[in-house]
């Protein structure tokens, strides 16, 4: 039985007009299926505060996922906005989450430091922000996935 359910969510511009594919996602879902967790819904959307906003509110609040993982959208580009739109529905932060993917992932390029990334709860729902690039997904996945069965099995 699956330990908790997750949902991937890119935001691409040019993923969601299918001009390109969404290697991230993938990555993430292949990561976190190992460790039990079952996929509950999986969207490529633009990069549009408001649409990000809508589809994280939907996925708390209508469908009750567990873990929400977004990729891309985190730096400092104009359309860069999905740390952003996390920040306008979590209930709190969880700061250590993104702490310790920059930390870790500045002894592997001072780019790191570009993203803008945030976590936090919503409900009894985790939303944590990944950058863009199928590598600094894994990069940070490997971090902080051994600690994140033990935060949602706490939220419940
Ligand atoms: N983190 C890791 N672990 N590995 C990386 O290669 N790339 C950085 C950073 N975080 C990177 C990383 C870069 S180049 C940028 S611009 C920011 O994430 C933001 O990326 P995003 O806009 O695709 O979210």
């Amino acid at each position: 039985m699956a330990k908790f359910t997750f949902a991937v969510l890119t935001a691409s511009d040019k993923g969601s007009r299918g001009e390109r594919q969404d290697m991230s996602g993938q990555v993430i879902r292949e990561l976190v299926e190992e460790i039990g967790g079952e996929l509950a819904e999986y969207l490529v959307i633009p990069d549009e505060l408001e649409v990000i906003k809508e589809k994280l509110l939907w996925l708390v609040d209508e469908r009750g996922v567990d873990l929400i993982l977004t990729t891309g959208g985190t730096g400092l580009g104009p359309r860069d906005v999905t740390p952003d739109a996390t920040l306008q529905v979590i209930d709190r932060l969880v700061p250590g989450i993104a702490e310790v993917m920059r930390m870790e992932s500045l002894k592997k390029t001072s780019r790191a430091m570009l993203s803008r990334a945030v976590a936090g709860q919503r409900k009894r729902s985790l939303i944590i922000n990944l950058p863009g690039s199928p590598k600094a997904v894994q990069e940070c996945l490997e971090v902080i996935l051994p600690a994140l069965p033990h935060g949602i099995e706490i939220m419940k």
